[in-house]
């Protein structure tokens, strides 16, 4: 009997010569498996295709519910930002994407799992991790790191072979989205110092040409994670649509940065994230209102690790676990609202409010009617001061010291 490997296909020219590659070199069987994660592209039409180029069976999974719950809320509790910037939407539909092919691979008793990623980047760091946490007997195949193929001999391989080829294979972009964003690669791009010129943009509207007027959602979050946009309540999948719709038409989510990826390459990444950004600079806005200051200090360091493990292709080992259940501890209080103001591709949270909210007018107001009792506060000056008047005097008594030696050395 021939040898069964599980192929992530995505329906694009890589993954289809792959295909057909993998069943040549290895003279075995592909089954091949395309997840929904809200990347907007014809399921139907991608199975069709598989199974022309001879695909011994195929898996469409709609994971898009799955990857909101599991991968995007516990982002957003995080407010999970890569350096600072990127809100991890790839790096968070991997482990994914590897769990699956796992699950098919499994029953369908196939000897090995395979995947597109090229030895460059990160993708293949986080499918092969998970694929091995979850199923270490199970081999993984990457191709794209041994074969060399340029774009052209790819191109030649297809014709051969009768791939069809895609109109938009001239763009040299390279591309990946799910529902918490838009990533972009390649071209003109690697140039850090060139701005991306405007078709590098699929999703969002040009700052420039949004509209005169701006727009405000109002966010609901229920224990950190949102619930309604502007009064309705929404399924987890349409509320991220949602979203995203909105910020996209004010050309909102737009990133360029030079990142650091695993394996120790800068590269210069472009990003389209509506949602994202605008859900996370809510939340973050939120957890100020409701969390306290020594909650707060000490999260933004499990936050930043968190986005780290997730970056780094982490995502089963025990300390993101860890991270987890401190994350969601502290967002048994993130219950809210955030009035966010979108405008010619910047946003502003404008208004908060929360039934938990730690905010006390009666303390915080400069009004004279306040029961914060001001006589205490020159004894808390004394004490908080304490240590750094005693430093500061001995600086100067060591000072001092110094200057008259000099005087006699002189
Ligand atoms: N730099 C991002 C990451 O590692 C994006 C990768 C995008 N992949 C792609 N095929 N364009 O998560």
């Amino acid at each position: 009997m021939k040898k069964k490997i599980v192929l992530a296909y995505s329906g694009g020219l890589d993954t289809s010569v792959l295909l057909k590659w993998i069943q040549q070199k290895y003279n075995s069987d592909v089954i091949t498996v395309t997840l929904d994660v809200g990347q907007k592209e014809d399921l139907k039409a991608i199975e069709e295709k598989a199974v022309s180029l001879g695909a011994l069976k195929h898996y469409s999974i709609d994971a898009r519910e799955e990857f909101v719950e599991d991968y995007v809320f516990p982002a957003i509790k995080a407010n999970a930002l890569y350096e600072g910037k990127y809100p991890v939407s790839t790096a968070l539909s991997r482990p994914l994407i590897a769990s699956k092919l796992v699950e098919v691979a499994l029953k369908e008793g196939a000897q090995a799992v395979a995947h597109g990623c090229t030895g460059k980047g990160n993708d293949q760091v986080r499918i092969e991790v998970t694929v091995k946490a979850l199923a270490p007997n199970l081999k993984v195949i990457a191709p794209v790191r041994e074969w060399g193929m340029t774009r052209d001999a790819e191109i030649e391989f297809a014709k051969a072979n009768g791939i069809p080829i895609p109109v938009d294979v001239t763009k040299p972009y390279s591309v990946d989205q799910n529902l918490w964003g838009r990533s972009i690669e390649c071209g003109v791009l690697e140039y850090p110092e060139e701005e991306p010129p405007e078709d590098v943009y699929e999703w969002t509207v040009s700052p420039e040409k949004a509209p005169d007027t701006p727009e405000y959602l109002r966010i609901k979050f229920e224990c950190g994670v949102p619930i309604a946009v502007n009064g309705e309540e929404m399924n987890p999948v349409s509320l991220i649509e949602t979203v995203n719709e909105t910020g996209c038409r004010h050309g909102v989510g737009r990133i360029d940065h030079v990142e650091d990826r695993l394996v120790g390459i800068k590269s210069r990444e472009v990003y389209e994230c509506p949602a994202a950004t605008i859900i996370i600079e809510a939340h973050k806005d939120l957890e100020k209102l409701v969390l306290t200051r020594h909650e707060l200090l000490f999260k933004q360091h499990i936050d930043a690790e968190w986005a780290f493990l997730t970056y780094a292709g982490l995502w089963s080992d025990p300390l993101k676990e860890a991270l987890d259940a401190f994350i969601d501890k502290t967002q048994e209080r993130v219950f809210g609202e955030v009035k966010v103001k979108l405008y010619k591709g910047g946003l502003r949270v404008v208004g908060r409010s929360s039934p938990v909210s730690l905010y006390d007018l009666n303390l915080a107001t400069y009004d004279i009617k306040t029961t914060f009792d001001q006589s205490l506060s020159a004894g808390f000056i004394e004490l908080w001061g304490l240590p750094t008047k005693a430093a500061n005097e001995l600086k100067r008594r060591l000072g001092k010291k110094e200057g008259g030696e000099q005087t006699q050395k002189r």
